[in-house]
């Protein structure tokens, strides 16, 4: 079979195409032949070296966690899927899968669920980290209510689309942090302030919020306490916000890392089948353009998902 490796850190360049000998699952795991794979800057980071000491690769190493496909054989001890079964899911280094930039990939069965019926297989791959990472902060982190008011920073992103429908869907006001070619876009997702985050500052604008999700990193999570009243939480997904700040402010704070598993892809499920959440997949890529696919995610201008037609 196909499969995207690498045998050294590195940027696009270092990307094979390898023809492999298909993985062979274990008693927890499931086989499952990949229609699509979505892209996540987690895996950019990963083949760059960047977390070489944290998750040492065995060299080659097949690419990609976020996938959906169709199940093609299960483990002696797997319950609730069988074979035929369309699922999402992650089958990354960190969940104990083989990588989904391949035509076959092996998945922990506890690290996949069955495909929501509303959308089909390249929304279904593009919506697993980015989703349930949303789900996770707006939902057990912020515990979002309506009437409170959320700020979501770059909003137009993977997990930023989708952390604005679900807070619009629990009626809160959103306010983003998008550039100038994203405000359509996220006006169209039901955002109810927009602010250009390359001329205006968010924090001269905004304030007495419930709740901030940064998706960016850099300063923009504790530029953010002002934004905040007091008993505010906020969650970044990319950096520790300052302890000293948080106490200054009274503000609850998380660094979340998200860890795909089956219990959060079933609520996400339901979710995305009640139909209040749509999934944008930017662009779709065929696995021999996997370097441009790469490169075109890199570049970061992406609304909602890069995508990857395996079949
Ligand atoms: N901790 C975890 O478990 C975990 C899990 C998933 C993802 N992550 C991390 O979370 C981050 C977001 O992931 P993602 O998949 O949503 O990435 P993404 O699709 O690249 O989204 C990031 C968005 O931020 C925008 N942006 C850049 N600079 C900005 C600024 N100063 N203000 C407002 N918006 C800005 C980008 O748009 P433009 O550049 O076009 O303006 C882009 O739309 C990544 O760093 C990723 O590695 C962490």
């Amino acid at each position: 079979m196909e499969a995207v490796q690498i045998s050294r850190y590195g940027g696009p360049e270092v990307l094979e195409v390898n023809d492999i000998d298909p993985p062979v699952p274990g008693d927890n795991q499931v086989l499952v032949k990949v229609n699509f794979a979505g892209l996540n800057p987690f895996d950019s980071k990963l083949r760059s070296g960047l977390f070489k000491k944290m998750i040492p690769l065995h060299f080659p190493h097949t690419l990609g966690g976020d996938f959906a496909g169709i199940v093609k054989k299960t483990g002696k001890k797997v319950l609730g899927f069988t074979v035929g079964d369309g699922v999402y899911g992650t089958a990354n280094i960190l969940s104990g899968g083989s990588g989904s930039l391949a035509q076959y990939l092996i998945a922990q069965s506890d690290k996949i669920a069955k495909k929501p019926s509303s959308l089909d297989f390249a929304e279904s791959a593009a919506v697993v980290l980015t989703g349930v990472s949303a789900l996770r902060a707006i939902e057990e982190h912020i515990s979002l209510k309506a009437g409170q008011k959320i700020l979501i920073h770059g909003g137009a992103g993977g997990i930023g689309h989708i952390a604005v429908q679900l807070a619009k869907a629990k009626n809160a006001f959103v306010a983003v942090t998008v550039n100038k070619f994203d405000m359509e876009f996220i006006k169209k997702l039901g955002a109810d302030k927009i602010i250009d985050y390359k001329i205006k500052k968010f924090e001269e604008i905004l304030k007495d919020f419930d709740a901030v999700f940064d998706t960016v990193g850099k300063d923009i999570a504790d530029r953010s306490f002002p934004v905040l009243k007091k008993g505010g939480v906020l969650v970044s997904m990319v950096v520790q916000p300052d302890g000293k700040l948080a106490k200054k402010y009274g503000i609850k704070t998380y660094r979340q890392q998200t860890a795909v598993n089956s219990r959060q892809l079933n609520r996400l499920t339901e979710i995305l089948n009640s139909g209040k959440i749509k999934v944008n997949v930017d662009r779709i890529f065929s696995i021999d353009k996997i370097g441009q696919a790469y490169k075109y995610m890199e570049e970061g201008h992406q609304k909602g998902k890069v995508v990857v037609n395996i079949r």
